[in-house]
């Protein structure tokens, strides 16, 4: 009898204490395992007399139970506890850290190239393209330039080194001549790309990058020309007036033609569209002249329309104060770094061309 109470006294509290599963797998066998202690009084069992099995042979059952319930109990907190412990110690990161979008920058020239995509696909233009190194027809030729004509000179071209006359092309109005002989009338379309003239200074470099745009239709005229500009620079620089100027110029492939300027500012070498302060020359645009449209095989006589031509880099430098063009084209990641954009951040007219005018660099 006694042997089981101070079994009972000894073992309960001793099990409740044990801090390892180890620990508690050793208490287990000193009591219940083969030569535990209770399975020796298990065995003495036999050796006693009827009554005296019964009584302590239910008595050491209750306490056997008892053990194998604290037991139990411990075993399943102390399991609990381990699971707790390795998921405190062995928690996996499952976030991806946001590294590739914040690092990369889009090029300004990419994103001022995109918001102007933005702004004139809104207006129903589609998107054309050409080739950079372009034949003499397209170039010149189609364009009205004759081939003894002062304009030719005035382009400073880049001729290809095998003598089969192509070029790098000087302006993207070849992409008109393109366009007009490939596509159906009406035509609606703007094209950028990149252009070549051999010029270097802080305003040229002998890449750079025009956007083309033409409109041929039977009554397209001068006011929609002028209405289409004004409301390409109102989207482009955000504001809701730009004061514009078009000036009487010359173009071989225009008439008439005019050179466009836009109001502004320079305070402290900042750029702002403004009134009455002075005029910066933007583009060049006109009339499409009749015998570009007969060296595309339109007919002048039931077919007329305008084009109009500018340097998406001005437009970069102007829009996000870019004071040399040359930086542009450097390829230095630090410049890239601070002017650059957020990939994330795409251009669109519905919810506004540079997020409210400030976008995030
Ligand atoms: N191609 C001209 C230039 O490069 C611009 C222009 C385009 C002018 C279309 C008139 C019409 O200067």
């Amino acid at each position: 009898m006694s042997d089981l109470t101070t079994i009972r006294e000894e073992v309960l509290p001793s099990l409740t204490k044990a801090a390892t599963l180890a620990e508690l797998e050793e208490l287990r066998v000193a009591v219940l395992g083969k030569k535990g202690r209770l399975t020796e009084l298990m065995k003495s069992l036999g050796a006693m007399s009827p009554e005296e099995r019964k009584s302590f042979g239910q008595e050491l059952n209750v306490l056997k139970e008892e053990i194998t319930a604290a037991f139990t109990e411990r075993k399943s907190f102390l399991e609990a506890e381990a699971i707790n412990e390795r998921l405190k110690n062995e928690t996996i990161d499952v976030t991806l850290p946001p590294r590739p979008f914040v690092q990369g920058r889009i090029h300004p020239v990419s994103q001022v190239t995109e918001e102007l995509l933005a702004i004139f696909s809104q207006m129903g233009f589609k998107l054309a393209e050409g080739p950079d190194i372009e034949d003499d027809w397209h170039n010149f030729e189609a364009l009205n330039f004759p081939k003894s004509h002062p304009a030719r000179q005035m382009q400073a071209t880049f001729f290809m080194k095998d003598g089969g006359g192509d070029i790098l092309r000087t302006h993207t109005s070849p992409v008109q001549v393109r366009t007009m002989e490939s596509q159906d009338l009406p035509i609606r379309i703007v094209a950028p790309g990149r252009t070549y003239r051999c010029d270097y200074d802080m305003t040229h470099t002998p890449m750079f990058h025009q956007i083309e745009g033409l409109v041929i239709d039977k009554s397209t005229n001068m006011g929609h020309l002028k209405g289409c500009l004004i409301d390409v620079f109102k989207a482009f620089f955000e504001v809701d007036d730009v004061p514009v100027r078009f000036r009487p110029s010359f173009f071989p492939f225009t008439e008439p033609s005019a050179e466009m300027d836009i109001g502004c500012s320079r305070e402290n070498g900042e750029f702002k569209i403004a009134k009455g302060k002075g005029w910066m020359e933007v583009l060049g645009c006109g009339m499409v002249h009749p015998n570009v449209l007969k060296a595309s095989g339109i007919n002048p006589d039931e077919y007329q329309g305008f084009a109009f031509g500018f340097g998406i880099d001005r437009m970069a430098m102007l829009k996000y104060g870019i004071p040399d063009l040359r930086t542009f084209f450097e390829g230095d990641i630090r410049r890239l770094k601070h002017y650059g954009f957020i990939p994330l951040d795409i251009p669109a007219m519905n919810i506004g061309l540079s997020l409210n005018g400030g976008i995030k660099r």
